[in-house]
């Protein structure tokens, strides 16, 4: 029943991707996803190089039969990890299912798809789905302002993008942002999805490689729980708030200010140490605010089964019969 053309494009069960989540996607998330009829995701720059790369797909091949993908994020940075690099040894592993997120991907969609790779290309409004559309990528996935990361500077919110990506797109998408439950599952699909993309839900699962005590503290976590940094950079990401986060904010509100000003806080390095330490309070972490609809730790084939099957009830008759018994 849930057959649609992304389970086709990416020949996977369930149309449930996890997206490229920086020093959660790694080896075991993947497989698992993968395992459990979803598509998991490498991220790429979690890995400390190229050749790093090259034996996490090797260990993810071993965890799995089933397809996998590999994320690659444009950073607005200075200086550019070795995109190339990473790019050239996921391709040479065998991959050839790419998640794209960024700034200017027109030169690596060419190489990837001159090397028969399949696509999915990450945008937060209808102008960059079109012009990614029209770049030759194969499927979109189309990131509300709900999302966890970076939700572009249009706060476009999921009810309305997607729905404006059924008027606009030819494209198969994917909804990404907001979704942790069947409940947003079904309505994605209501929205014109072709299936859906989650990052903080998949971070709140047994295979998910970070510290339990993060999973806890996203369990009692509340939709309120997030705050959007680098506004003022236009470069906003919503993460997890505390002292930290709250701190930068104030920084970079400050006439004047620099992104020097919040550079040690904001290290990529005290990131990680949030997931290494299980202390939320250490650093910057990525969440968006569907960490108010989570709560539980469920392996990922119970949360992928679970969505599964819940959203087959709800499109065989269930949010009808619901709705009567209302009556
Ligand atoms: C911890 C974390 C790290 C993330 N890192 C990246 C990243 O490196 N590259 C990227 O394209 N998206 C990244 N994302 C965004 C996800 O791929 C996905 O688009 C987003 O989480 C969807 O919103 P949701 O969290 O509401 O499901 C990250 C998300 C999380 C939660």
């Amino acid at each position: 029943m849930l057959v649609t053309p992304v389970t086709k494009l990416l020949n996977i069960r369930v149309p449930i991707v996890q997206g490229g989540m920086q020093w959660v996607g790694v080896p075991s998330l993947a497989a698992a996803v993968s395992n459990a009829g979803g598509l998991g995701i490498l991220t790429a720059l979690t890995q400390p190089s190229p050749e790093a790369l090259r034996e996490a797909i090797r260990e993810t091949r071993r965890k799995t039969d089933k397809p996998f993908g590999v994320n690659i994020t444009l950073l607005p940075t200075i200086n550019p990890p070795d995109y190339e690099g990473y790019i050239r040894a996921a391709v040479a592993e065998g991959v050839r299912i790419f998640e794209t997120a960024g700034n200017n991907p027109k030169k690596i969609i060419a190489y990837l798809k001159g090397e028969g790779c399949t696509i999915i290309h990450k945008c937060t409004n209808i102008r960059h789905a079109k012009s990614a559309e029209r770049l030759g990528v194969d499927i979109l996935s189309i990131d509300g302002f709900e999302c966890a990361g970076h939700p572009g500077e249009d706060d476009m919110p999921g009810l309305v993008l997607l729905a404006r990506a059924a008027q606009e797109v030819k494209l198969p998408y994917l909804a990404s942002g907001g979704v942790a439950d069947s409940r947003g599952f079904v309505a994605a699909l209501a929205l014109g999805a072709s299936g859906i993309n989650m990052g903080t839900r998949f971070m709140c699962t047994v295979e998910s490689p970070i510290h339990v005590k993060i999973k806890e503290k996203i369990v009692e976590s509340t939709e309120q729980d997030t705050i959007h940094i680098f506004r003022t950079m236009r470069n906003t990401a919503r993460v997890f708030k505390n002292k930290v986060s709250e701190e930068v904010v104030a920084i970079e509100r400050r006439p004047g200010s620099k992104f020097e000003d919040v550079r040690e806080l904001v290290s990529g390095v005290r990131g990680r140490e949030v997931y290494v330490r299980g202390d939320p309070d250490y650093g910057i972490w990525s969440l968006g605010i569907s960490a108010g609809l989570i709560r539980d730790i469920p392996t990922c084939e119970e949360l992928v089964g679970r969505l599964e099957r819940e959203a087959e009830e709800m499109l065989n008759g269930g949010i009808t019969r619901k709705l009567s018994a209302k009556l």
